[in-house]
């Protein structure tokens, strides 16, 4: 896409500036999405629109509400969106992650649809599209819509900009068309979300569901061959992009070598010198399986009682969207489930669960990762999930085993990981059991061909996949319409 203007929107921001004891101060975002798209961008430039949720972030704006980022080495412009609390109840808890996130993801958290939360969802969409055409130099941006936040986005830019190339990415999982009918407002969603030239999920699978929902709840004309569909005369493609991440890791190449991490995390946690070590590392989400891993390691212990004070289980959490029961009272479950296991396992001033929970710099999650023998990924459902891919790109000495739900994205890919099913518990407690015990040889033959896969499907791979497909439509539309 040489000369096209590039401008990417998501609710959540690349960089926070949070005021910490008078000073603002920035933060990365614990977000897969986050993690994916900023090194895109600093390859490709462009402007980022995003909601400014920093308690300094209006502090370190321009009189446009921007600032160049990375801040000490710009590459691109962050154009940040005020939202009042009344919006950000709506739109953000109310509608995107009381509603949505539980209905994509079919975790038997019910999904709440709310007239008000939809008015406000409805209003935010509307207030980025208005920013969108303020932000745009041409008729005919390139506009990388990000996820669930914006299911209306597409066609409301689409009605301002017809000309703009859109493409939407939908982070999270899609479900089956009963399950995707219960959304009141399901028919707005599609229609919504065909506003764009190019629609991708994580996987064929998800694509194949929202062609079904198209298929059954609009008039719409699908051709399953070339996986489009059109609606009101417009095209839009339905395509599977399976995100990754940026290769090699930047925060890889501060990282110490693995025995000085290793011997790092055990001084932290008091562990003894030849603890075996496993790790979970995410937001503190009812959707990542944390109970059902803490359960699987509870059963390890009962079954295998040699373990004891011979592995500890290191569950980082970052507190995520606290302000929802159903967040609040995972993170009191989690700690009484932790205490209740550590009391029952725990011997002397061992303890199997280490429960961490507070926000983890990259470079503290990239020590973790290098100091585990095991990775434990359970998520109920996921997109993809990138902390699977994260750890594998951690392990440049191509030890360690990565442990995989098979309800992640990442498993279509990352075959060579122990599958499991997060929701049985004893064969979770048997994979932790076999996992280490897995000889180095196997160890490094399984990682080898998982970091090749990540080194060849990076994330600038996933990104110019899409450009690519875009381009093409962008020059068939300027032959179709001389
Ligand atoms: C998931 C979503 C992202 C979101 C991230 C963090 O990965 O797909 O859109 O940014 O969670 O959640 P938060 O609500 O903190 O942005």
């Amino acid at each position: 896409l040489p000369g096209a203007q590039v401008m990417i929107v998501s609710n959540r921001e690349p960089y926070i500036h949070n005021l910490v004891e008078g000073k603002a101060t920035l933060q990365i975002p614990a977000s897969g999405l986050v993690a994916a798209l900023e090194p895109v961008m600093r390859a490709c430039g462009g402007v980022w629109i995003a909601h400014g949720s920093g308690s300094a972030d209006r502090e370190t704006v321009d009189a446009r509400d921007r600032i160049a980022v990375p801040p000490a080495h710009p590459d691109y412009t962050l154009r940040r969106v005020w939202l009042s609390d009344e919006e950000q109840d709506g739109y953000y808890y109310g509608f995107s992650n009381e509603g949505l996130w539980p209905l994509c993801h079919i975790a038997f958290v019910r999904p709440s649809f709310r007239e008000a939360d939809w008015g406000e969802y409805f209003a935010v969409n509307a207030k980025f599209a208005e920013i969108v055409v303020e932000e745009a130099t041409c008729d005919d941006p390139v506009v990388l819509v990000q996820d669930y936040h914006f299911a209306l986005l597409p066609r409301m830019i689409r009605n301002r900009l017809p000309k703009a190339t859109i493409i939407t990415f939908w982070h999270i999982p899609w479900p089956n068309s009963e399950t995707f009918g219960i959304c009141p407002w399901r028919n707005e969603i599609i229609e919504g979300l065909l506003g764009s030239t190019i629609l991708g999920f994580h996987t064929q699978f998800h694509c194949n569901n929202f062609i079904d929902a198209a298929d059954r709840f609009l008039e719409s004309r699908i051709d399953r061959e070339s996986g489009s569909i059109t609606l009101g005369g417009r095209e839009t493609l339905i395509r599977p992009y399976p995100i990754s991440i940026e290769w090699p890791p930047s925060p890889l190449a501060t990282q110490p070598p693995i025995d000085e991490c290793r011997r790092r995390v055990r001084e932290r946690l008091g562990l003894s010198s030849d603890a075996r070590i496993g790790v979970g590392i995410e937001r503190f989400d009812y959707t990542k399986g944390i109970l059902d891993r803490m359960r699987a390691v509870d059963s390890l212990l009962s079954l295998h009682p040699g373990w004891r004070e011979r592995f500890a289980f290191i569950q980082a959490a970052a507190p995520t969207r606290s302000k929802l029961s159903t967040y609040s009272s995972l993170q009191n479950e989690a700690a009484r489930l932790a205490d209740e296991i550590n009391k029952r396992h725990g011997v002397r001033d061992w303890k199997p669960i280490h429960l961490v929970v507070r926000h983890h710099e990259q470079d503290e999650v990239y020590e973790l990762f290098r100091a585990a023998d095991i990775c434990v990924v359970s998520s109920l459902h996921d997109g993809m999930n990138l902390v699977a891919k994260e750890f594998v790109a951690a392990r440049d000495d191509e030890l360690g085993v990565l442990i995989l739900s098979s309800f992640a994205g990442a498993s279509r890919e990352l075959s060579e990981a122990l599958i499991v099913n997060p929701y049985d518990t004893t064969s979770m407690a048997t994979a932790i059991d076999r996992a280490l015990h897995i000889s180095e040889s196997e160890q490094r033959e399984r990682m080898r061909l998982m970091r090749e896969l990540v080194r060849q499907h990076n994330v600038y791979g996933w990104a110019a996949q899409m450009l690519i497909h875009a381009a093409r439509l962008r020059k068939r539309e300027r032959i179709m319409t001389g």
